[in-house]
């Protein structure tokens, strides 16, 4: 990679702070999937064994309301991270103040502080000029590690690096490194398959993988925009109707490599489905609504993919919440896990949590730790936390 990484720094003795991605799901003060936690391990781990005095700064959901901070107190992440890991970590419940201050002074070589959620600051996500440059007061080195907020130009992200030197970790360096070469130089055939509910979502990144990729598969809730700008029926199937004329385009600029559904799994009520059955696409009758790819679908899909050398996906194929429409998004999985000598890389989100929820986890080359950010990274845009990184 051309961009400074943490092992072109001398850290030994150093204050370094480290923008991670510790976003991670939680419920009832309990974390449900650690995985961002651990993906941050290497960098973290490099640090502390190289004498480095670190301090992780991250956001945790949203916050907005006093509500929302009770809500997402980053103090969870430290039990987690405490267990994950032999350095000793603080947990500092300030983001700026003689606590934070305090405690960033008495800190030793190889030890960890963790700080307060970052979006307790108001001015985090506007990017604050103060608040960047405060936070990198604390601090001799800067380590961009958060892939999932890259594509965010926030205090933490972008404007603490604008004050001190900066580098990224090993974690945005993979995930550029495996993204980047998906993008810019793919083995092909290169193909993509693009799911989720909303074409509104996923029109940059269609409109760059159209030029990009060999074939873009189509599948999820946004298959029936395109099934109405085919002239199909799709009753009460989602249809964001102002993206239909795009969806027209799509069809037109894709012609020869844009493989839609060609039959659906169809209920007559998403809460409480009491009949189920297969249909042919743009052929679903009033009163149902699509929820997943069908067979003829799956084979067709299984067929496109087949010799396929990379394989970039993001978005399910149905409702993969519940079991009986998570088929396709299964199958397309079994199909990925079964390719031989191909590069898979799932793009974050949604398609990464079915995948590790239907026990294919360890079946691809890479799961992208970034929803939005993998997404906007492929649909070809600058990402703001990488671009402030200066080259070697
Ligand atoms: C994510 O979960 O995609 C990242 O942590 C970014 O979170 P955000 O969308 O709240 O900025």
């Amino acid at each position: 990679m051309s961009k400074v990484t943490v092992k072109d720094m001398d850290v030994k003795g150093k204050h370094v702070i480290v923008r991670v991605d510790f976003n991670v799901p939680h419920k009832n003060g309990v974390i449900t999937d650690d995985n961002r936690v651990r993906a941050a391990l290497p960098t973290i781990n490099y640090l502390t064994e190289h004498g480095a005095k670190v301090i992780l700064l991250s956001h945790l959901g949203k916050v907005k309301t006093e509500e929302d901070k009770v809500k997402n107190d980053m103090s969870i992440v430290a039990d987690c991270l405490a267990a994950l890991q032999s350095a000793p970590v603080k947990f500092v419940n300030a983001t700026r103040g003689p606590e934070l201050e305090e405690a960033v002074k008495n800190e030793k070589e190889g030890e960890i502080i963790l700080m307060q959620n970052t979006r307790y600051e108001p001015g985090e996500s506007k990017n604050d000029p103060e608040l960047g440059k405060y936070w990198a007061s604390l601090a001799d080195l800067f380590v961009e590690d958060a892939f999932g907020s890259v594509h965010r130009a926030h205090a933490s992200t972008v404007g603490i690096p604008s004050n001190i030197p900066g580098c990224v970790g090993f974690l945005v360096e993979k995930e550029v490194e495996v993204l980047g070469g998906a993008l810019n130089d793919p083995k092909r055939p290169f193909v993509a398959i693009l799911g989720g509910a909303k074409v509104s979502d996923k029109i940059g990144v269609i409109e760059n993988l159209l030029k990009i990729a060999d074939k873009v598969l189509i599948g999820g809730g946004m298959a029936y925009t395109f099934s109405v700008a085919k002239g199909g029926k799709i009753g009460t199937s989602l249809l964001e109707e102002d993206k239909v004329d795009l969806a027209k385009e799509f069809l037109a600029k894709g012609e020869g490599k844009l493989f839609l559904p060609v039959d659906t799994v169809v209920a007559n009520d998403f809460d409480n489905p009491t009949d189920t059955k297969v249909v042919e696409a743009g052929e679903i009758p009033d009163g149902y609504m699509g929820l997943d790819i069908g067979p003829k679908t799956i084979e067709l899909f299984r067929n496109e993919l087949a010799g396929a050398k990379t394989v970039f996906w993001n978005g399910p194929m149905g409702v993969f919440e519940k079991p009986e429409f998570a088929v396709g998004t299964e199958e397309v999985c079994k199909t990925l896990a079964g390719l031989e000598d191909a590069t898979t890389i799932i793009g974050g989100g949604d398609s990464a949590s079915a995948a590790k929820n239907l026990g294919f986890a360890d079946k691809f080359s890479h799961i992208s730790t970034g929803g939005g950010a993998s997404l906007e990274y492929m649909e070809g845009k600058e990402l703001p936390g990488v671009a402030i990184i200066p080259e070697k």
